[in-house]
């Protein structure tokens, strides 16, 4: 399974993240989640330690591997390779938190991940590699754009989540990260609604999505704005949004089964 998770900041994308990849890593699959988004906290938000959170270099600095496998160090430019092996780099650079392998993509600067220079195309290799030739379980954590997918990195991905709160504004980022999704290859994308007081909340956002499917709904939830504040994992911080979790958990797996 290769769900990328996306929408607007603020949302509920990483307490998403976090929450699927500890439940199918306890399951006992093998889960790797990847930290796309510059401002990347979710390795906190698996419940890493601030030691363990630091030590987490993102593959972007990675520069003695990327020089390695791309014969460019990154900044340096000149000529690379353009198809460098990564099928090692899950192990070589993942770090273990709670049983779930994480990666930080990290930044390029000058031009985004798609641009022409070593790193881009390190990183964009390594995505390709996770979501179209490994198997496991992958859950990219995005920003609101879709910087580090592209054409051939989107068709890897098995479900698109966007995630939204019920307010106008998540649901108008939603709409646009659906067009764009869908431009550059996605071929399913839904929204899952996150701090979801009440059924007028749930109604609210059914209409308001108009041709996105609804996959699920995650309560608001006190107990998963505890640990937000006192840096733990909003996992198992609430059983009436555990609960909701798994039920978002088996309809995507429902989903990727039946297609
Ligand atoms: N269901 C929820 N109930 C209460 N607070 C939530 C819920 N989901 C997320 N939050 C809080 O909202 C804030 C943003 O969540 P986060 O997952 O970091 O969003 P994003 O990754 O989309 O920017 C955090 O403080 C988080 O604890
Ligand atoms: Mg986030």
């Amino acid at each position: 399974m290769k769900i990328a998770i996306s929408g607007k900041g603020g949302v509920g994308k990483t307490t998403l993240s976090s929450g699927l990849a500890r439940l199918w890593a306890e399951e006992g699959r093998r889960v790797v989640a990847i930290d796309a988004d510059p401002d990347a906290n979710l390795a906190i938000a698996l419940g890493a330690d601030a030691a363990t959170e630091a030590a987490c270099v993102p593959l972007s600095h990675w520069d003695d591997l990327i020089e390695e496998r791309t014969g460019a160090r990154p900044g340096a430019g000149g000529m690379f390779r353009l198809n460098p092996e990564v099928a090692d780099v899950v192990e070589m650079c993942g770090t273990d938190i709670g049983g779930v392998t994480l990666l930080k993509m990290g930044t390029v600067e000058r031009g985004g991940a798609g641009c022409m220079c070593a790193e881009g195309t390190f990183l964009k290799a390594f995505l390709q590699h996770l979501l179209v030739q490994r198997g496991d379980v992958a859950i990219l954590d995005m920003e609101a754009g879709i910087e580090h997918l592209g054409r051939g990195t989107a068709e890897g991905v098995d479900v698109f989540v966007v995630v939204v709160e019920p307010g106008s504004r998540s649901v108008h980022t939603a709409a646009a990260v659906h067009a764009l999704a869908r431009d550059i290859g996605v071929r399913d994308v839904v929204a899952v609604a996150n701090k979801v007081r009440d059924a007028s909340d749930a109604e609210y956002l059914r209409e308001a999505l108009g041709d996105i499917p609804l996959l699920g709904v995650l309560p608001e939830s006190d107990g998963v704005r505890r640990a937000d504040r006192e840096g733990a994992s909003p996992y198992e911080a609430d059983p009436a949004f555990s609960e909701a979790l798994r039920g978002i958990a088996h309809a995507l797996e429902e989903r990727i089964g039946e297609k």
